[in-house]
């Protein structure tokens, strides 16, 4: 019988790649996003066995709404979701604005929801992936430091969690090309300049990560609990 899987974010990038491992798994894919419309054209592109839902995860009036649409059995969440303020300014409000943003969209996101499934996570097999990044690990400002806090969070989670054979683990990418995440900004001197960072001689793309989602998902992955899963090309070495 297929899973049923939120995937978070599964309107683009990395999400869209979990997204359409799991369905072509056989899995039952919910994917939620911001944008009805960019959910909408993934969902149509991956079939039937994915159905959108707009959301914003950082908004708790949105995620209550959003519950009754979720299935009452939730055997994977990828918690996703998330990007990185590139605000500029130094006076109070900037900082303020930079600070909770990121914040919001990247801990938010996946506390809220997770909260609010958790009495849905099936017993026993039951997983959770959260993606947060190289950032936390190295430093990068209010973007490292939200993605850090998930790393804590994490490691109660899978306290909590691990008495009902449920597991939680975090995926760390590097630099992860052909997502929305950089906006643009990833030039072809700024990817060379990065593949030059890992020991693997490139940049990662979206489906490195969906790989190292779904194993943790996987029935193979039961003993694996509280762990970072980095996935970089060797550009910071575990730790
Ligand atoms: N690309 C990289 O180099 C890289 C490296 C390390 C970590 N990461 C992390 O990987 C994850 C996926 O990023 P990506 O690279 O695939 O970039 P992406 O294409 O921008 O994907 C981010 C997704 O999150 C959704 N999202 C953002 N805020 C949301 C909110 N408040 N509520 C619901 N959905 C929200 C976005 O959809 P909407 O805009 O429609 O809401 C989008 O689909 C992020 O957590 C990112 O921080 C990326």
């Amino acid at each position: 019988m297929g899973r049923n899987v939120v995937v978070t974010g599964g309107g683009t990038g990395i999400g869209l790649a979990t997204a359409r491992r799991f369905a072509q798994n056989g899995d039952d894919v919910t994917i939620v996003g911001r944008r009805r419309e960019v959910l909408v054209e993934a969902a149509t592109e991956l079939g039937p066995r994915v159905r959108p839902i707009a959301c914003d995860l950082a908004d708790p009036d949105a995620v209550e709404s959003l519950l009754g649409d979720l299935p009452s059995r939730v055997d994977v969440l990828v918690n996703n979701a998330g990007s990185r303020e590139i605000g500029v300014g130094a006076g109070p409000h900037a900082v303020v604005a930079r600070w909770r943003g990121d914040f919001e969209r990247n801990v938010l996101t996946a506390v809220l929801l997770t909260e609010c499934v958790r009495d849905r996570l099936t017993p026993g097999s039951g997983r959770v992936v959260t993606v947060s990044s190289i950032a936390a690990l190295r430093g990068a400002g209010s973007y490292g430091a939200a993605k850090a806090a998930l790393h804590a969070w994490n490691h109660s989670l899978a306290a909590q969690l691990g008495p009902s054979g449920i597991t939680a683990n975090i995926v760390a990418p590097g630099t992860v090309a052909g997502t929305e995440f950089f906006g643009g900004r990833l030039d072809e001197a700024e990817a060379v300049r990065r593949s030059g960072r890992t020991l693997v001689g490139r940049i990662g793309v979206p489906d490195d990560v969906a790989a190292a989602v779904c194993f943790l998902a996987s029935p193979d992955a039961g003993y694996l609990t509280g762990e970072i899963l980095n996935v970089n090309g060797g550009e910071l070495l575990g730790r």
